[in-house]
């Protein structure tokens, strides 16, 4: 249970991290979309270990196969399959957790709920299930470019307490793709890159936040009352390893303005409605009303570190842990393309929806 998303682009994720392989499948999806690996595979380059200096160095290549749902190069409203092979498994790596659990990991609630899992990197809980993901979404972010303008750009607003300056409405993926961490301010990028390199040597982790935008969204996606837009953000973003918050336009920080200084004006612009401020963040009563949408995403430091730390072991005695195997130091580089394919989930989901509805 629990691993579909999405009402009318629907998706299911399948698959452990040294299982044989992980992948998606997603139903739903219009036909007549021209469609091929090459659509999705530099999303995947992009999400993938061994990438840089600063992320886990386990060694896959990551290749997409697009296994049905597709001929001659165009979607068939059919089921469409995809799948990545597992290739660098070393189940070595993970034998104390077979018997211990990691400290804020997954192990003691997989055991709790299952009574079974499969400890080898981490099982399902590993964030190579995103894969499935972030092949769905690059599906989802092509049917939003092409069929209704709209495109999806996340990246990294802060390391720990290294924050970016970034203009939300300029910002573009040849800035945020021009350094290793994903930041498209290359001063505040450069600290982040030393500061997760320090970590590492130090054996630790550290977490940070991801912003993403979606620009060109028309006035209408998101059901009220429980399919808000911004509640089925959330519950996206939420639904990622390691994430701990969401906010969205003004988000925790609007809890502090008053009324008269947070309230987004309404004026006439070219014919449209527009907003002259945007703390909404694109978002009023879980229907879009046609500014940028932005949203922030908190992500934890990493669980796994490499430094003795006291936990439990399977037949619940206290103990002591000292974790090996390949592992991030700060998930906010990787993160950025699944940030942005579950944003795309969402508002493909919620594009196909009003296009039902209202027509
Ligand atoms: C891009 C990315 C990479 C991750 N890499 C690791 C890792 O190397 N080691 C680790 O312990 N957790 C890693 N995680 C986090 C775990 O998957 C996650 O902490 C675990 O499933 C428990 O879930 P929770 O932290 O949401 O409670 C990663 C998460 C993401 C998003």
């Amino acid at each position: 249970m629990g691993n579909s998303f999405g009402q009318l682009f629907r998706i299911t994720t399948w698959g452990e991290s040294h299982g044989g392989g992980v992948g998606v499948v997603i139903d739903g999806c219009p036909p007549r979309l021209p469609l091929t690996e090459a659509d999705i595979q530099p999303d995947l380059d992009r999400r993938r270990p061994g990438q840089s200096a600063i992320v886990s160095p386990r060694q896959e290549a990551d290749r997409v196969r697009i296994l049905s749902g597709t001929f001659e190069g165009k979607t068939l409203g059919t089921p469409i399959s995809m799948m990545v092979a597992n290739e660098d498994a070393r189940p070595e790596a993970y034998s104390e957790m077979a018997s211990k659990f990691r400290p804020s990991h997954a192990d003691y609630t997989y055991q709790a709920k299952f009574g079974i899992r499969n400890w080898q990197g981490g099982g399902r809980t590993s964030a190579r299930e995103t894969i499935g993901r972030v092949a769905a979404g690059a599906v989802a972010k092509k049917i939003l470019r092409a069929q209704f303008g709209v495109s999806v750009l996340a990246y990294v607003q802060q390391v720990q307490r290294v924050a970016a300056k970034v203009d939300r409405e300029s910002v573009t993926f040849k800035q945020v793709e021009s350094n290793i961490v994903r930041c498209p301010d290359r001063v505040a990028a450069g600290k982040m890159v030393r500061l997760i390199e320090r970590t590492r040597r130090a054996g630790d982790s550290v977490g940070g936040m991801i912003e993403c935008v979606a620009r060109g969204v028309p006035p209408g996606w998101g059901e009220p009352v429980f399919d808000r837009l911004e509640a089925d953000l959330a519950k996206a973003m939420l639904s990622l390893p390691a994430s701990k918050g969401f906010e969205i336009g003004s988000g925790f920080g609007g809890a502090l303005m008053a009324g008269l200084a947070h309230n987004d004006a309404f004026r006439m612009r070219g014919g449209t409605v527009r907003t002259v401020t945007n703390y909404s963040g694109g978002i009023q009563g879980g229907i879009s009303n046609g500014e940028t949408i932005y949203f922030r995403v908190a992500f934890k430091p990493v669980a796994t570190v490499m430094r003795e730390q006291e936990t439990v072991d399977v037949s619940y005695k206290n103990t002591t842990l000292r974790a090996r195997g390949r592992h991030d130091p700060c998930v906010l580089p990787r993160a950025v393309p699944m940030v942005e394919a579950m944003a795309a989930l969402v508002l493909t989901d919620h594009a196909l929806r009003q296009r039902a509805q209202c027509g």
